[in-house]
């Protein structure tokens, strides 16, 4: 008998079916009702036992996640929530899990407990529904782009540049720790490394994909991305990934389109594709919400939260604009930002929040930045202080997406990479995109685990990633 999964049994099983189901058990109840499940659906489905014919060796085994093939057949089901259920006429047992060593029970667990069980959290029902939606929305990026006609690049990993200019590279070398070869001038000498030159972890794939977007027109990269930043908060991961496209001949008003256009089908897709674990996770962020004190809870569910995303348009609205508003908000007056509010600064979390979640209440674009808080690649306005810069701020999140319209002037950008004390000869390569057929072109980062926290509700960005890396601690 071949094997059926349980998403297709609940969904489309028949009552008098010979089924062949294999799994995880979930919970066993009374010596006799089996909730067991394989992944494929955040439901469980019920095998019920028939103890007489089985061992008090079987029944002694079943016992939380072991694993389990049972044939049997499927009748209806009294039980609330379900209308079919499984009579077991053949349990196999697969593999054994020990109850006095498992460490997880069919209780809830702290997000904390469970991080630090991180190879075996994904049986539990949030994490399980949290990694099938994260499936789909990258399922969606591709699809979103393809069905544009942006190609799928695949940026290098090991890279010799610092794309964003930030210093925040994980070094990558063959050279040995202790004492590493030296230059006459005492530097550690690269040359006898691996590349023959420094290398490091990517922090972004963008420039690779000028060049891209610079031959095919429009481009995206999807891939892992670095960080050695020392932030330890909840929207923050040394490894994430980032969605990264590039197009030429876009102005920022098309990137900031694309941007709002591609969100709003990757939450559609989720909502649509994996409506019983977004149910699920809507229950539970309901749950989570109200533990929160009440100035921090949402004043919608995450399911409405959603759909207010997909059905109103993003605020957009100048940086110079953005610092008029915090100027006059109640909070500056009364001296309530911990960081006080002036043209120039960065803005920070609460700044961002204030915007988002205080006065425009919905998603909001942030352009024309100061060109001296963003990267050097950023296209410069004739004002001689922004750049064409674009960040999406999301409620409960802060910054989801960076993004601009890029510098296609050779001088300028030349003039600007030698006030930032980059050199010409690190980016040779990409200085040549705008000496050769040089054109207007914008792109954008989208953090993958930012998005998937929005979708899912989950507060911390550790518990979207399998094995989150953050700082000091990689223990998987
Ligand atoms: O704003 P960032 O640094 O922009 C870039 O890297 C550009 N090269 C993107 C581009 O224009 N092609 O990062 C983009 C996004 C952020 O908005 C955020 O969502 C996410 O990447 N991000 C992080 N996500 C998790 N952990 C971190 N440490 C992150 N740093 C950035
Ligand atoms: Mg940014």
């Amino acid at each position: 008998m071949s094997r059926i999964k349980i998403k297709d049994i609940l969904s489309s099983g028949e009552v008098g079916q010979k089924v062949l189901v294999k799994g995880w058990v979930r919970t066993f109840r009374s010596n006799r009702f089996i909730a067991i499940n394989d992944g494929s659906t955040i439901n469980n489905l019920q095998a019920v036992v028939n103890f007489e014919n089985e061992s008090e060796d079987t029944l002694r085994r079943i016992t939380t996640s072991a694993a389990l093939a049972i044939e049997g057949e499927l009748v209806a089901s009294m039980g609330k929530g379900q209308n079919i259920e499984l009579h077991a006429e053949k349990i196999t047992i697969l593999g054994d899990a020990n109850p006095e060593e498992y460490p997880l029970q069919p209780k809830k667990h702290s997000m904390e407990f469970l991080r630090e069980k991180a190879h075996l959290r994904m049986r539990t029902s949030t994490m399980s529904a949290v990694f099938r939606v994260r499936h789909a929305l990258a399922f969606a990026v591709n699809k979103f782009f393809n069905d544009k006609g942006f190609k799928y690049l695949h940026t290098p990993i090991i890279t010799g540049s610092d794309a964003e200019g930030a210093g925040e590279m994980f070094r990558v070398s063959t050279l040995p720790l202790g004492n590493p070869p030296m230059t006459e001038e005492g530097q550690i000498n690269f040359e006898e490394d691996f590349f023959g030159k420094e290398t490091n972890l990517t922090v972004s794939g963008q420039l690779e994909a000028e060049a891209g977007a610079m031959s095919l027109g429009e481009v995206y990269t999807f891939g892992p991305t670095f960080r050695a930043e020392n932030s330890n908060t909840s929207r923050h991961l040394a490894e994430f990934w980032m969605i990264e496209p590039e197009m030429a001949f876009y102005e920022l008003e098309e990137d900031m389109d694309l941007a709002e256009e591609m969100v709003k089908y990757l939450i559609s897709h989720a909502m649509e594709h994996c409506a019983d674990d977004m149910e699920f996770l809507n229950k539970r962020a309901a749950d989570e919400d109200k533990t929160k004190p009440a100035n921090e809870r949402w004043d919608l569910g995450l399911l409405e939260r959603l759909n207010f995303v997909v059905d109103n348009s993003f605020e957009r609205i100048t940086y110079t604009e953005a610092i008029d508003i915090l100027l006059q908000s109640k909070p500056h007056k009364k001296k309530k930002f911990k960081y006080p509010v002036e043209w120039g600064i960065d803005l920070a979390a609460e700044h961002e929040r204030f915007l988002v979640e205080k006065h425009f209440k919905k998603p909001v674009i942030i352009t024309d930045y100061p060109k001296d808080i963003k990267a050097f690649y950023m296209k410069q306005n004739d004002d001689g202080k922004t750049v064409r810069a674009m960040d999406v701020l999301f409620p409960g999140i802060g910054e989801i997406i960076g993004g601009s319209q890029r510098e296609e002037s050779l001088e300028k950008l030349k003039t600007r990479m030698a006030e930032m004390d980059i050199p010409e000869s690190e980016l040779w390569w990409y200085l040549d995109l705008r000496k050769f057929g040089t054109a207007p072109h914008s792109g954008f980062g989208l953090g993958f685990e930012r998005i998937v926290q929005f979708v899912t509700g989950m507060g911390n960005i550790r518990d979207v990633i399998m094995f989150p890396r953050t700082p000091k601690s990689a223990e998987f």
